[in-house]
C-alpha cells in the first residue's frame, strides 16, 4: 500500500484524509497527546485494520475520538454527573473517560468490553478532521504496537508507512505522553492510565478520585488492557536511574568496556550520545521530548539507553509510568 503525506495546513489534505476515513481506510494524525492511527469508529471492519496495521494485540480496546459533545450520546448508556463535570472543564483535551457502551460500538473498539473509552482532542487538526469525517474516529497511538507513540510526522512514518491509506503531517504534538484515562463508571473515579491531567487536577473538580492497583502494585492485573504489555520501547534496553551521577559513571563504565551507550539528562547535552530531556524543575518539557528522544537514542549500534529517573508527582506520575514499561525489568538503583 503507499501511503499519502499531506500537510495539515492544507485544505485539501484534510479533505482527503476525512474521505480515506469515510471509506474505511486508515489516518494518522496529530492530537496535543501525540499521533494517533484513526479508523470509523462505527465499522467493525475499518476498526478491525487498526490492529492489523499496528500488530495490536486483540484484547487491547480502542478510543474513540469526537470533535463535538453531540456525538457523545449515542456511544454510551448513560453519562454520570462526575463525567459531565469533568467534561465541563478538561474537555476538549487530554481526558480519556471510560463509560458503559451503548450498541452501536463495535466489538472491535472495545475489545469485548462493556465499557468504551470516548476522548474530545483540542488539538485543531484532530477536531477538523474528525469534523470533516463526521463520524466517531477510532484512534490508538500511530506506532507499531510496542514501540514508543509518535510525537511526530517523521516518528509516524518510521512505523506505518506503507500499512496506512495517509498521513496527516501536523508538526510536533505539544504534551507529548498519551492522555489520561479515567473510568467514571465506578462508585469512585479511577485512573487507569495516567497523563498530564492528574488525581488532583480532578480533585478540585470532583472530590476523591483513585488510581488503579496495577499502577503500583506489579501483581494487581490492570484494568486497562494496555497497561499490562511492555510498551514505548525502543529496541535497545532502555535503563532507568534516579541519582544522575552514577548513571554517566555507568555510562563510562559500559563505553569503557566498547558498548555504544545512550544518555538522556536534564540540561545540557555533553556529548554526541547525550541527549537533553530538557530543565529538572519543568517536567512538561521531559514528557514532550521523552518519546522523541527514546526513538533518536536508539541507533542500530546502540547497546543501551540510560535515563534519568524523576520524582513521582505531577508529570512525573506519567512520566515514570512510560519508563517503567520501556525499561520492562532493568532500573539501577
Ligand atoms: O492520548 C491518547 O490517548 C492517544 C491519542 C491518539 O488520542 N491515544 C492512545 O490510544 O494513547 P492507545 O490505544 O495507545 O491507548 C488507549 C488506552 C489503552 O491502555 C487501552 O487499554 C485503554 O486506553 N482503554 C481503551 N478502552 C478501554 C476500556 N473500555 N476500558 C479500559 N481501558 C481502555
Ligand atoms: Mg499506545
Amino acid at each position: 500500500m503507499k501511503t499519502h503525506r499531506c500537510n495539515a495546513q492544507s485544505s485539501a489534505c484534510l479533505e482527503h484524509a476525512a474521505a480515506v476515513l469515510r471509506s474505511g481506510g486508515l489516518v494518522a494524525f496529530p492530537t496535543e497527546t501525540v499521533y494517533g492511527l484513526g479508523a470509523d469508529g462505527l465499522s467493525e471492519e475499518a476498526a478491525s485494520r487498526i490492529f492489523e496495521a499496528k500488530g495490536r494485540p486483540q484484547d487491547n480496546p480502542l478510543i474513540l475520538h469526537i470533535s463535538d459533545i453531540l456525538q457523545l450520546e449515542p456511544l454510551v448508556q448513560n453519562v454520570p454527573p462526575v463525567a459531565a463535570k469533568l467534561m465541563d472543564v478538561f474537555w476538549p483535551g487530554p481526558l480519556t473517560l471510560i463509560f458503559q457502551a451503548s450498541e452501536i460500538v463495535p466489538k472491535a473498539v472495545t475489545a469485548g468490553l462493556s465499557t468504551v473509552a470516548v476522548r474530545f482532542p483540542s488539538h485543531p487538526v484532530a477536531r477538523a478532521l474528525i469534523a470533516a469525517a463526521d463520524l466517531p474516529v477510532a484512534a490508538p497511538s500511530a506506532n507499531r504496537s510496542g514501540r514508543p507513540s509518535p510525537t511526530d510526522a517523521h516518528a509516524v512514518w518510521a512505523d506505518m508507512a506503507g500499512r496506512i491509506e495517509c498521513l496527516v503531517d501536523g508538526g510536533e504534538t505539544e504534551i507529548g505522553l498519551e492522555s489520561t484515562v479515567l473510568d467514571v463508571t465506578g462508585e469512585i473515579p479511577r485512573i487507569l492510565r495516567p497523563g498530564a491531567l492528574t488525581a488532583e487536577d480532578f480533585e478540585v473538580v470532583i472530590g476523591p478520585v483513585a488510581a488503579d492497583e496495577a499502577l503500583t502494585d506489579a501483581q494487581a492485573t490492570p484494568r486497562s488492557p494496555g497497561q499490562k504489555y511492555r510498551h514505548y520501547a525502543p529496541r535497545a534496553p532502555v535503563v532507568v536511574c534516579k541519582d544522575e551521577t552514577a548513571l554517566r559513571a555507568e555510562a563510562t563504565k559500559r563505553r569503557a568496556r566498547g558498548e555504544c551507550i545512550s544518555v538522556l539528562v536534564f540540561g545540557e547535552a555533553a556529548g554526541p550520545d547525550e541527549f537533553s530531556l530538557g530543565s529538572r524543575t519543568d517536567l512538561s518539557q521531559m514528557a514532550h521530548r521523552l518519546f522523541r528522544l527514546l526513538r533518536e537514542a536508539d541507533t542500530p549500534r546502540t547497546q543501551a539507553i540510560l535515563v534519568s529517573a524523576v520524582p513521582e508527582t505531577g508529570w512525573g506520575i506519567a512520566i515514570m509510568n512510560r519508563l517503567h514499561k520501556a525499561a520492562a525489568k532493568e532500573e539501577l538503583k
